[in-house]
């Protein structure tokens, strides 16, 4: 299988890097085009992949073509590359809120497309992707796209329809983890602690907190009920955080993004 990246940015250049590094595919079956000269020189240079002259060049050459651009950018990309994808070409998308749909529609009836929504932690190989496929993809087109994001994270298999869900909860889930970091090192340099230790606590507490929920099968409650004994600090912290609704604070925001995500899939 070769594969042809469109758009070489944080996301496209995360994923190239992963599947490089992790020996999947020799970087002589992967393609890339970004309108960004310097930066697909850039990427070309360090991964040692094949550079396309255009779009449409790199649609002929490539079997599957992962589009990795931002929505507003699909429209153009899927008129240039529809004259090379009208021969059974896997077309593999990651642009959130664009349903299979508008793809499989643009590119004609041959087309088989699957969509995903994968997450920036893929940067240092810790992203969580969710796999939806569209009509005709056959369980060798999935294997194939579970393989790219698998170099980058994790990747589970998910119906369409649980897309939007799934843009809200990880796809933008790691900005809500920076944002919770952002307060909590506020509050420590409010606290008398200097920037850069609270910086340092705060991250090391994240991570910690991430690989201890990772490590077994305990839910998350569990775990903070471990930390939270009776009279204590943390009880203390959790007593102003129920008072002042903060779950429901974070569910909102949450049911928000889905909205949102829901909006942007019907265009608007
Ligand atoms: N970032 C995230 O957290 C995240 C998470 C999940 C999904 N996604 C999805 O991933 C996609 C890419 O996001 P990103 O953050 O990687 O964006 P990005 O950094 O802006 O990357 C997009 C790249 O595509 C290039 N491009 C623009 N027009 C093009 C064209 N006609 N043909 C080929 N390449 C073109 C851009 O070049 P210029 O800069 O010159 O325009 C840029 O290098 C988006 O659809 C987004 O919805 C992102």
């Amino acid at each position: 299988m070769t594969l042809g990246v469109i758009g070489c940015g944080n996301m496209g250049r995360a994923l190239i890097q992963g599947v490089v590094k992790s020996r999947r595919m020799s970087p002589r079956r992967l393609i890339g085009w970004d309108p960004d000269q310097a930066r697909l020189r850039a990427i070309v240079r360090s991964n040692g992949i094949v550079r396309a002259s255009s779009n449409l060049d790199l649609t002929r050459r490539a079997k599957a073509v992962l589009l990795a651009v931002k929505p507003q950018q699909m429209d153009q990309v899927l008129r240039e590359i529809r004259p090379g994808a009208k021969r059974g070409k896997l077309v593999i998308s990651i642009a959130a809120g664009v349903p299979i749909r508008r793809i499989q529609r643009a590119l004609g009836p041959g087309a088989r497309v699957i969509r995903v929504m994968p997450n920036t932690p893929a940067l240092v190989g810790q992203g969580m992707a969710g796999i939806s496929a569209g009509r005709g993809v056959t369980r060798a087109d999935l294997r194939f796209a579970r393989r790219i994001f698998e170099a980058a994270g994790q990747a589970i298999e998910i119906p369409e329809a649980w897309m939007d869900a799934v843009t809200a909860l990880s796809g933008s889930g790691p900005a809500y983890f920076f944002f919770l970091m952002e307060a909590m090192i506020e509050a420590g340099v409010k606290l008398g602690l200097s920037r850069q230790a609270a910086q340092r606590l705060v991250k090391a507490t994240a991570a910690g907190a991430a690989a201890l929920a990772l490590a077994g099968p305990q839910p998350p409650r569990k775990l903070r009920r471990q930390v939270t004994s009776k009279g204590g600090t943390t009880e203390a912290a959790f007593r102003v955080f129920k008072k002042r609704g903060l779950a429901a604070i974070l569910r909102a925001g949450i049911f928000a993004a889905c909205r949102r995500a829901r909006q942007l899939s019907r265009g608007r």
